[in-house]
């Protein structure tokens, strides 16, 4: 059976043919298809075709119509650095952090990523999966169709292992793509020392795991791990032939990003503290920049990384929500609104930092990332009739379908049965 995807606004598709990440004056590769109807078959997109198409279609018969209302087309969105496995919640730390209190204070205090492995520790598969799922779904429900999720809050293998199981679990329920990163390397857990727990991590716990994971990450920072975890990470990823991820430069330039000098990288991610020489270092890693506006706001409206400065030494830039106990957020159009409003980020080159780049980021461009003939069905039809609308009105655009490998999860604004019950965390009623 075929889909048509009719009467929208424009489909947004690539302005030129896509060979890697889009990067300088690249970035910004992006055009919109006027009368033109998006017709899909099974899993993929099969054609784009002008408007007029439809009345030959529909004698052809089997043809299920989708009507757009105006609204434009786009491809579903991917979040590429997440924290969404984890349990519980930090609000209580929002309200430090409005009364003056750092990151690193409320982590020291045993606050911050300390408090997450406590959570973890004391709720099981079940529960982490249940509040896991909701919150996937609530990225579902603005747009996002391929996650990435890292472990990280477990503080001991049992615990990083039952985070590893709710990414896979997730990924086979088929509602969202989902990759999969080992952060073993998140911070020290308590009465343990740096080397002993990077090199347990390294030469236990990832050889146990490498042929379950996609990706490696660490958190290189003050109060986390420093240049010798970063090291001994990267050569175990080299080894295992994971491509490694890693937070650098976030709170502080410890050098995490010069570390990198001579490896190849799939992303550097936050990037607050970076002067031109990283720049120049993190280009020869081949790397995307991975830019997380929401976290960076949180911290301090004044850290806003500058999106020209990497797209002036030809770095590709993704976007993404960093979601997690300290960022609590799946939802892209924020990051659009910020990126665009504060990061002198144009909207095209954010909206392929949502979609292009972040497909690469994470290894996913051949199936998805972008409309075009052969890729997964993976697509928005949002409620406005021009894609500049988006950052500026970002409270206020609703996904109107949404379709995830062909399949519609959204329908009319309103969650499909299999959506509906991922929102009430209820995943057990897939099995
Ligand atoms: O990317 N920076 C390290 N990790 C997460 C947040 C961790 C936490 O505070 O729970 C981040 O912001
Ligand atoms: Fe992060």
């Amino acid at each position: 059976m075929r889909l048509a995807i009719f009467n929208s606004s424009g489909i947004v598709v690539p302005s030129d043919p896509i060979y890697g990440p889009l990067s300088g004056k690249f970035s910004s590769n992006l055009k919109v298809l006027e009368d033109a109807l998006l017709i899909i078959k099974g899993r993929k997109i099969e054609n784009i075709v002008p408007e007029s198409k439809i009345n030959a279609l529909r004698r052809d018969g089997g043809l299920k119509e989708i009507d757009a209302h105006g609204g434009i087309v786009l491809p579903g969105f991917i979040d590429s650095h997440t924290h969404i496995a984890f349990a519980g919640s930090r609000e209580n730390e929002f309200y430090m952090k409005a009364e003056g209190k750092t990151y690193s204070e409320i982590q020291a205090s045993g606050g911050g990523i300390y408090r997450t492995f406590s959570d973890v520790g004391i709720t099981g598969f079940e529960g982490i999966m249940a509040q896991t799922l909701m919150r996937i779904a609530h990225g579902i429900m603005t747009g996002t169709t391929s996650f990435e999720v890292k472990t990280g809050y477990g503080s001991d293998d049992a615990d990083e292992m039952k985070l590893l199981q709710v990414a896979e679990k997730i990924g086979n329920l088929g509602i969202a793509n989902i990759r999969k990163t080992f952060l073993g390397l998140h911070v020290v857990p308590s009465g343990m020392s740096e080397n002993e727990y990077a090199e347990h991590i390294c030469k236990n716990l990832l050889p146990r795991i490498a042929d379950r994971v996609d990706f490696t990450d660490i958190f290189c920072d003050r109060g986390a791990f420093g240049l010798e975890s970063l090291a001994m990470i990267a050569e175990a990823s080299s080894l295992h032939s994971i491509p490694l991820r890693v937070h650098a430069n976030e709170i502080e330039d410890i050098g995490c990003v010069q570390a990198l000098k001579g490896r190849r990288i799939a992303s550097a991610d936050h990037l607050l503290h970076v002067d031109d020489g990283d720049l120049d270092v993190l280009k020869s890693t081949g790397g995307i920049a991975t830019l997380l506006p929401s976290t960076a706001f949180s911290m301090s409206p004044d850290s806003m990384p500058d999106f020209t400065r990497f797209s002036s030494k030809d770095i590709p830039v993704a976007l993404a929500s960093d979601c997690s106990p300290s960022t609590y957020t799946t939802n892209l159009f924020t990051e659009l609104y910020l990126a665009v409003r504060f990061c002198r980020m144009p909207v095209q080159a954010a909206l392929n930092g949502i979609t292009v780049n972040a497909a690469f980021s994470l290894g996913l461009e051949s199936q998805t990332g972008w409309i075009e003939p052969g890729k997964l069905a993976d697509v928005n039809v949002l409620d406005v009739d021009d894609y500049r609308k988006l950052p500026y009105q970002h409270d206020f655009v609703r996904v109107r379908h949404l379709l995830k490998s062909g399949r519609l999860l959204i329908k009319d604004f309103a969650p499909e049965e299999r959506l509906m019950r991922a929102l009430n965390g209820e995943w057990a009623k897939f099995n």
